[in-house]
């Protein structure tokens, strides 16, 4: 695992590349053990870019061991109760529209934790702050992992996760670029 951000500044966002699913997964614990009642997470990202993968990370910590699934037949599966957690799916959704016929606001809103897989179809409706994670493919097992979460999780957060990920501070990747 590889951290993509320049030394000599305070970034506004983490940029992180895992070789391995094991290692997205344990991105989605690092955050887990970080995030605040009520937070919202949204993830962006093609097919298979790994949304799932850090889910299962994170409701592994957050539920009592459960790894996620991908809600099949319903949009939302819940887990957990203290906090309960929503994982949303909106692969299948038309649009906000569609999100908001259904009351989003249960699962926005609520006190507990909301992931939400292909948060492009909820452009428009996410809560200001959201922490925001964008995935991308970076060639055979590696994922590009986008990290904006200012205004959600504490103050030092992106030292926090590269500690709790054993990463080095301060290791530049030109494919990633920085802010
Ligand atoms: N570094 C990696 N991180 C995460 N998944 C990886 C990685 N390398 C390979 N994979 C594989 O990529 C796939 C990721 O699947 P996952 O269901 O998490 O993606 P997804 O973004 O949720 O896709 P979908 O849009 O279909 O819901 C899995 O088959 C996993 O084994
Ligand atoms: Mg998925």
């Amino acid at each position: 695992m590889n951290p993509a951000t320049p030394k000599d500044r305070q970034p506004a966002r983490l940029l992180i590349e895992t070789g391995s699913p094991e290692e997205t997964e344990a991105l989605g614990m690092a955050i887990a053990g970080l995030l605040p009642r009520g937070a919202v997470l949204a993830l962006f990202g093609d097919l298979a870019a790994g949304k799932t993968c850090l889910t299962r990370g994170l409701t592994r910590c957050l539920a009592q061991g459960i790894g996620a699934h991908s809600p099949t037949f319903t949009l939302v599966n819940q887990y957990g109760e203290d906090p309960i957690i929503y994982h949303l799916d909106l692969y299948r959704l038309s649009g906000p529209d569609e999100l908001a016929d259904l009351g989003y606001e249960e699962w926005f809103d609520s006190q507990g934790i909301c992931i939400i897989e292909w948060a492009e179809r909820a452009e428009g409706l996410l809560p200001e702050p959201c922490i925001r994670i964008h995935l991308s493919h970076g060639g055979e097992d590696k994922r590009h992992i986008e990290i904006q979460a200012a205004g959600v999780l504490p103050e030092g957060w992106e030292s926090h996760l590269r500690e709790a990920l054993c990463l080095t501070d301060g290791v530049e990747s030109p494919e990633l670029g920085t802010n």
